[in-house]
């Protein structure tokens, strides 16, 4: 049975103490990975029209290190965004608005995963991480790795449109409703 105590708990004194932002890991992976996506995307699509020599080899390598990074951080991103507390709802969004930006988010996180798994498998017989450490992949070249890139190629063209969906309603909420949408990441 709802109390004066409950009711008060859940909808005034529990969203008063929670935070106006993101706490600090959350906004510095969220950062990591959205400048790293933003470079290798247009450095993916620009090393496509790349033809073969030193130029190219030089930023394979470079682009494939930086994605790297994310392969490494990408565990503790997902399992600190189950575990950290989240910040308080913004005001005048709907349950509906709601429900599609959580749907959203874990599509990016999908999506993520699937272009850094098949980026990292479709490379044949491995590569060097910043020229340092010889990083082992399991698949020669062949069928399994044309179809992999294949596969890296679709999700990378499904997250590119998501990052676009994903700024288009940050732009929305911050210059047209003015919820401050930004603070909360920065
Ligand atoms: C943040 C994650 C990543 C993004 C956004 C990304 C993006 C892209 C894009 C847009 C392309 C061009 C696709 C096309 O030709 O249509 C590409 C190609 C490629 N990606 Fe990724 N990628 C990521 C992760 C990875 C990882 C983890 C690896 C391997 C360790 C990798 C290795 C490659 C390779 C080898 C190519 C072919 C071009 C080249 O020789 O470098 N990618 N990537």
């Amino acid at each position: 049975m709802e109390t004066v105590e409950s009711v008060l708990a859940q909808d005034v004194i529990e969203p008063a103490m929670k935070a106006d932002r993101y706490d600090g890991l959350a906004r510095l992976l969220h950062w990591i990975f959205a400048a790293a996506i933003l470079y290798a995307t247009a450095a993916g699509y620009a090393l496509a029209q790349l033809p073969d020599g030193a130029t190219r080899e030089f930023l394979s390598h470079l682009n494939m290190s930086i994605a790297t990074v994310l392969i490494a951080l990408f565990p503790l991103r997902v399992w600190w965004a189950s575990v950290r507390a989240t910040p308080r709802e913004l005001p005048g969004v709907s349950d509906a608005q709601r429900t599609i930006a959580h749907g959203v988010h874990r599509l990016l996180y999908l999506t993520i995963f699937a272009v850094l798994a098949s980026g990292y498998l479709m490379v044949p017989n491995g590569y060097a991480f910043f020229g340092l450490i010889e990083i082992p992949t399991p698949f020669g070249p062949g069928a399994l790795t044309a179809q992999l890139f294949a596969f890296h190629r679709a999700s990378c063209a499904l997250l590119a449109a998501l990052v676009v969906l994903h700024v288009l309603a940050v732009i929305k909420h911050q210059w047209i409703a003015r919820n401050g949408v930004l603070q909360r990441m920065l």
